[in-house]
């Protein structure tokens, strides 16, 4: 049997996870630090001391779930780039170090090539041949550090169809949660609060005047902001669900009324998800809606993981031991097609 080890340390979740070579899942660890949320957003120097301390723990933890061993490794996969960069150093010194260790072969994967590839994954008995969505698709992708929509038209690549001209819809999440007084990550956070009010109660901003298929979440954010300034600390706070689901409503509609255009303007009629903020149950229900086969992976799988590193991994040229060993990573940019 051989398995692919991979592991994703990108930012602040340590991962590793076990993919056999048919992208079939067998296990998938998120060590969440849980640290950074007295500071209200991730610190880069403490995220990468402890992937230091969990990685061999969480790799351990891997292969255990997976009952497997060191042995039963063909490829090992890791996540080179973009991402904060010491993060990712961490996650590509100890790949190097295992497969180094093993003669093993070792794949570099673009973190957001790995959100898409979350679709090829095959798991349990429910998924066909071709995991959860086969190309061709429309994938869009919205994470804290990116929100871009993509053509997929094979496994191993994809091109930009739009992205986001100011922050990305994680980022507006989080940031509209810090001005509700909500915790870090704000996304889930906001989701809850969003659960008891009105989405309809305020009208935020929807950006629509943009060139082609770009996205920009800077208006509504700053429209969030106004509003709680105005109604004051006190009626914000009792407004504060009705102002969380206003301002989730205006960023699902932003996502789902761009996806509708690039399912238009491509003439396919599949969509798929990737990225934390796919894990939000109103944008899942949303694009449900669309008349089309949409695919949304299990929200372990749309918010950082290793499984999805291994399944892009599967469609990556692997480098062999020891061409790998001046491998480094990249913290900016994609492997896009175009
Ligand atoms: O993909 P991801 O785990 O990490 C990055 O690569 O950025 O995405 C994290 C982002 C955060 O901004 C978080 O607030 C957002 O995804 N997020 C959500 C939800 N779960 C995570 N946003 C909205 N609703 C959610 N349920
Ligand atoms: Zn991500």
């Amino acid at each position: 049997m051989t398995l692919i080890l991979a592991l994703e340390t990108s930012c602040d979740d340590t991962c590793a996870a076990v993919v056999s070579a048919d992208g079939e899942l067998r296990s998938n660890v998120i060590s969440s630090q849980g640290v950074h949320d007295a500071f209200g957003g991730v610190v880069p120097e403490i995220a990468s001391r402890h992937h230091l301390e969990l990685a061999n723990a969480v790799v351990d933890d891997a292969l255990r779930r997976a009952d497997a061993t060191l042995d039963d490794v063909g490829l090992v996969a890791v996540t080179q780039g973009p991402g904060l960069v010491g993060a990712l150093l961490v996650g590509v010194a100890t790949a190097k170090a295992i497969a180094a260790a093993r003669g093993l072969p070792l794949a570099p994967v673009d973190h957001l090539q790995g959100h898409i590839a979350a679709n090829f994954l095959r798991i349990g008995a429910d998924s066909g041949a071709g995991g959860i969505m086969a190309p061709p698709f429309v994938c869009l992708l919205a994470s804290g550090g990116h929100t871009l929509l993509a053509r997929v038209e094979q496994y191993d690549g994809f091109s930009v169809l739009g992205r986001t001209l100011d922050d990305a819809a994680g980022e507006a999440f989080d940031k509209g949660a810090r001005l509700l007084g909500l915790p870090f990550p704000g996304g889930p956070a906001l989701e809850r609060l969003a659960r008891d009010g009105d989405p309809h109660a305020f009208a935020f901003p929807i950006a629509r005047n943009l060139d082609g298929l770009d996205f920009s979440f800077a208006g509504v954010k700053t429209s969030l902001l106004y509003r709680v300034r105005d109604l004051g600390p006190q009626d914000a706070a009792a407004h504060a669900a009705d102002l969380a689901a206003s301002f989730q409503h205006a960023i699902v509609e932003a996502l789902a009324l761009r996806c509708e255009q690039a399912l238009e303007q491509t003439g396919l009629r599949r969509l798929a998800i990737g990225g934390g903020v796919a894990a939000n149950g109103p944008l899942r229900t949303r694009l449900e809606q669309l008349a089309v086969t949409v695919g949304i992976p299990p929200r372990e799988l749309c918010t950082d993981n290793a499984a999805m590193i291994a399944s892009a991994a599967r469609f990556v040229d692997a480098q062999p031991f020891p061409a790998y060993l001046s491998l480094d990573a990249y913290a900016s940019g994609e492997r896009a097609l175009a």
